[in-house]
């Protein structure tokens, strides 16, 4: 069973379903660029150019939405479509009012969208005027931020600053295999997260205080975790490994709003000891200001996107040609141990979901969660019966109503990822999350629902009637 007003969504972001990328006046973003490149940066150079063309067939979305019998819709809105070079100073009243139209159209059908301000599409401007890195950004995104409660919170009441900093820092700035591409090791990816945490929090107290009063709505950010385990839960060292591993992702965003104001103890340690073995002049992990508003505190709820668990161990001493690497620095590796489906780097274990759970209400103060993204993808040739992501499904939100009631979790919706077949970033279209599949090879990107689409509205209509009937 689960709570009377539990959100039953599904979640997209705006460069993986709109298309139109240079539609109507709005500008490049880092995505748009970085798939210009081409090179194979991602998969046989597909871009996220046209896509599902969601930006000209919303209604077609709005029709899935509505088969599926959603209570939530998760979108994220394009930065640059709305401030085709980042700033207020120049405002693209089409891509305002194609926003306008999508919010509407939810209310109208009854479905509460919960909007992401960002989901990892920087207006190409801000990237020229050094992106994440510069500190600069933090004003920057509330403008940004405020522009949107001033325009839209009349009717939103969900708000995600960032979509997963974790993924932008780590993928964008020190791998460099999602946009910007950039390959810093040890160095860009502390800035950028540092830099992304500012925003948030500068985003979150404007919204507190100049917007909650009159729209109350709520505020976080949406962040990515694992659930990890050690491969010996016998060992010390690997128990160890795991809490490092832990600190050095979910830790490194939700220890500074929800713990302390600042990162976890064990990633500082770490930082400035690695620093100093690799002989670097500075510490790499920045400090907070006691001068700027507080981190601490920031999140109205906990949003959590979680798609896999892994197993982890020590390596002791540095590894061979060792960097400085976050996950270098964390001294933690991962044992591919559980078997993985769809991509390479999703191994499904649906109880690693209610464990994870449990942890955040232990290690967080029983925060309310919204699990913000869960999916499981599908790789080669389309099965429209796809019974394994059925089961999967049915498993996970099992796990998910065990949590609320075993284990008292405060969860307070749950989005499928994706509505939509998509652009999966460096992966292209070649993985498919949706509960639709999306014909990408016609230009209409005929809407088919799979077998998994039926499967979830049929738990949704179980649940919502259980939860009326008891009332
Ligand atoms: C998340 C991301 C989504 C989606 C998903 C599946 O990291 O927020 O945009 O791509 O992963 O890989």
């Amino acid at each position: 069973m689960f709570p009377p007003k539990f959100a039953w969504g599904a979640a997209t972001a705006a460069y993986q379903i709109e298309g139109g990328w240079d539609s109507d006046g709005k500008g490049p973003s880092i995505w748009d660029t970085f798939c210009h490149k081409g090179g194979g940066l991602v998969y046989e150079d597909h871009s996220g150019d046209v896509t599902c063309s969601s930006y000209v067939f919303w209604e077609e979305d709005l029709k899935c939405i509505q088969q599926l019998g959603l209570t939530h819709y998760r979108l994220s809105v394009s930065w640059s479509r709305l401030l085709p070079d980042g700033t207020t100073k120049h405002v693209n009243q089409k891509g305002v009012r194609y926003y306008n139209k999508v919010i509407d159209d939810l209310l109208a059908s009854n479905v509460m969208p919960m909007v992401t301000l960002y989901h990892f599409d920087l207006p190409q401007a801000l990237q020229d005027q050094g992106g994440w890195t510069s500190p600069e950004m933090a004003d920057i995104f509330d403008s940004y931020a405020c522009f949107c409660f001033q325009t839209f919170g009349d009717r939103v009441k969900l708000w995600i600053t960032l979509n997963e900093p974790y993924v932008c820092a780590k993928l964008g700035h020190e791998d460099g295999i999602f946009a910007p591409g950039i390959k810093e090791p040890g160095i860009a990816a502390y800035l950028v997260g540092h830099n992304m945490l500012r925003a948030h929090a500068r985003a979150w107290h404007s919204y507190h205080s100049m917007y909650r009063a009159k729209q109350g709505g709520a505020v976080s950010l949406a962040l990515n975790s694992d659930w990890a385990e050690p491969v010996n839960p016998a060992s010390p060292d690997d128990i160890a490994a795991t809490e490092r591993y832990l600190a050095f992702s979910l830790g490194w965003f939700a220890w500074p709003v929800f713990v302390t104001g600042d990162y976890p103890e064990v990633m500082r340690s770490r930082v400035e000891l690695r620093s100093k073995e690799l002989s670097c002049q500075d510490c790499r992990l920045p400090a907070f200001s006691k001068d700027e508003p507080s981190i601490l505190g920031t999140a109205d709820f906990f949003a959590l996107n979680y798609y896999t668990s892994r197993r982890v161990k020590a390596v002791g001493g540095l590894p061979e040609g060792c960097g400085l690497k976050s996950d270098q620095d964390a001294e933690a590796v991962v044992d591919p141990t559980w078997p993985v489906c769809g991509v390479s780097w999703l191994a499904v274990v649906p109880d690693g979901l209610r464990k994870l759970l449990k942890y955040i209400k232990d290690t967080f103060n029983n925060p309310a969660v919204y699990i913000t993204e869960n999916g499981f993808s599908q790789v080669g040739p389309v099965v429209m019966d796809d019974v394994q992501r059925c089961g999967f499904y049915q498993d996970i939100i099992q796990e998910v109503a065990k949590a609320i009631q075993e284990d008292g979790v405060d969860v307070r919706g749950y989005f499928a990822w994706s509505l939509l077949d998509n652009f999966e970033w460096a992966d292209g279209f070649r993985v498919r999350f949706g509960l639709f599949h999306v014909d990408f090879a016609q230009p209409e990107k005929t809407r088919t629902i799979y077998r998994s689409g039926r499967e979830y509205a049929g738990i949704i209509s179980k649940y919502q009637s259980q939860t009326n009937n008891s009332q």
